[in-house]
Parts: C-alpha cells; sequence; structure tokens
C-alpha cells in the first residue's frame, strides 16, 4: 500500500521500518524540512518528504506525533479525500501535553484526536511500547505473538489498519470503536502490556475508567524516578502491576 507517515521519532520511523521491509511504499515526514529525514529515511526505506507530501496520493496516513500537536494538523486533513484511511498512535500524557480539559473530563482521546483534524481515526499501535515494537513482532507462522488493540467506527478502515498491524509482526484485536477506545489508553490493562491475543480481550474487558488517569500518573511517576536503570522487560511488568 501506499503510506505516509507523519512524525519520524520513536514510533513513526519504528513502523516506517517495519512497513516497507513488508513492501509497503513509504512517505515520512516530521515537522521540519524533508532534508533533516535524509539518512534516516534511507535506513528505514521510506522516502523523507513534506507533511503535505505524505498526505498526498496515499492510501492510508499514520500520524505518529505527540498528542497535543494534533492541531497543528487541522489544515493539512482538509484536502485529504474522505476514503484515506487515518492512524493515530498517540497517547495523552498531561506532564508532556499539557493538560486539555475534554480529556481531563473522560473524552476519549481518539474522538478529541478525531475532533481536531476533522474526520474519523483508527487507533493503532498507541498500545506498544517503541521498543516492542521495534524488536518484538514476529512472523504470523509464530505462535506466541504479542498482540495490538485496534479501534474505529469504520469496520472496513479497522480491517485495513488490522492487516497492517499483522504486518508489523503482532496479532491484531478488535477493540471496538472510538468511544470505548478509553480501553487501551495509559493506565489501563491493555496498554503496554504485551499480551497474547487472548489475554488482552480480557484486558480490555477489565479496563477501569475510573481509575486508568490515577494509574497512568503513578506510572509515569515512577518511570521518571527511575530513569534509564529500568529495563524493558520491568517496564511491562511495571505496567501490568500498576493496571492489574
Ligand atoms: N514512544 C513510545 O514508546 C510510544 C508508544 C506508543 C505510542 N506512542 C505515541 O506516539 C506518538 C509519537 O511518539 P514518539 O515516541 O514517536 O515521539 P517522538 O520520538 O518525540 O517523535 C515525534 C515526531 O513527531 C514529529 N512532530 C511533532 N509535531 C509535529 C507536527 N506538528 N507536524 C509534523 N510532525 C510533528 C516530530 O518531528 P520533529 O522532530 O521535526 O519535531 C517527531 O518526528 C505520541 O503521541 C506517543 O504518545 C509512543
Amino acid at each position: 500500500m501506499k503510506i505516509g507517515i507523519i512524525g519520524a521519532g520513536n514510533i513513526g520511523a519504528t513502523l516506517a521500518r517495519r512497513l516497507s521491509a513488508q513492501k509497503h511504499e513509504i512517505k515520512l515526514a516530521n515537522s521540519k524540512s524533508p532534508d533533516t529525514l535524509t539518512d534516516l529515511a534511507r535506513d528505514v526505506g521510506a522516502t523523507a518528504v513534506t507533511k503535505e507530501d505524505a498526505v498526498a496520493n496515499v492510501e492510508v496516513i499514520i500520524v505518529a506525533i505527540p498528542f497535543a500537536s494534533y492541531p497543528d494538523l487541522a489544515d493539512l486533513f482538509r484536502t485529504v479525500p474522505e476514503k484515506v484511511i487515518v492512524v493515530d498512535t498517540s497517547n495523552y500524557y498531561p506532564f508532556r501535553d499539557g493538560a486539555i480539559a475534554e480529556v481531563e473530563g473522560g473524552k476519549p482521546e481518539s474522538v478529541w484526536v478525531s475532533e481536531q483534524i476533522d474526520r474519523s481515526v483508527v487507533k493503532a499501535w498507541n498500545a506498544v511500547l517503541a521498543a516492542t515494537l521495534a524488536e518484538r513482532g514476529k512472523h504470523s507462522a509464530e505462535t506466541d505473538r504479542i498482540a495490538i488493540p485496534v479501534a474505529g467506527e469504520d469496520s472496513e478502515a479497522k480491517s485495513v489498519v488490522m492487516g497492517l498491524v499483522e504486518a508489523t509482526g503482532f496479532d491484531a484485536v478488535d477493540s471496538g470503536d472510538l468511544l470505548s477506545s478509553w480501553r487501551q489508553q495509559p493506565g489501563t490493562p491493555a496498554y503496554c502490556t504485551e499480551l497474547s491475543a487472548e489475554q488482552l480481550r480480557v484486558a480490555l474487558d477489565a479496563a477501569d475508567q475510573a481509575r486508568a488517569a490515577g494509574n497512568r500518573e503513578t506510572l509515569i511517576k515512577q518511570f521518571m524516578e527511575a530513569g534509564t536503570t529500568i529495563s524493558h522487560d520491568d517496564m511491562v511488568a511495571w505496567n501490568r502491576a500498576g493496571t492489574a
């Protein structure tokens, strides 16, 4: 497929690498000029472009930018045809994004995102650590794959994105519509806990909206205090323990 990725950091560049390895045609953009991305794009098998070019003549657009940067993209999406699928990978962290009243009031993050760019989105790859995405994907023939939740309103669009999630080396689990996508936000048992598909379905069901934001804040404080001393496996274990 022809895919534009906006955001070339931990998630955007990793998705570019994994999807280009599966023969998808990837255009990659950041907030600056493509010159700043030439080496990275070559390394991950993508073409460095402007944001405007990333959303032109593609079938899927993946947005991998900080949550609070979405309002910057409102104009960009006005020209994008409705049939183009837009994927939101973001998560809301008040310490980084500032407090956003509607989200603090309980609006699911991807609903807020879809309002900023005035179009429906599919939420995917938000609930997986960048290092998991980079290093723990497996071929579909393997039986012990990690699963990733995928939420959205449009079942056709969701099915395409689930196929792309599978292509990145993970089982895709349909997690419902955007209104229920709070079940895969930070502070829930589905978030960055490296579960199998069966375990992920149980975790999505077990999510408690009243506890999620508090869990998120406790965990982020723990991670910040631990700094670089925490291993990847500990991070996953803390996420599991902190949301159980
Ligand atoms: N890191 C993780 O483990 C992880 C896991 C799951 C989901 N996520 C979510 O995925 C999103 C991206 O995270 P990340 O860790 O990949 O972030 P990151 O490494 O900081 O990269 C952010 C990228 O977004 C670009 N960007 C920022 N504002 C932009 C704008 N207005 N227009 C175009 N590009 C813009 C930045 O470009 P410049 O360099 O030019 O500023 C950069 O390439 C976040 O919402 C995060 O919560 C992260």
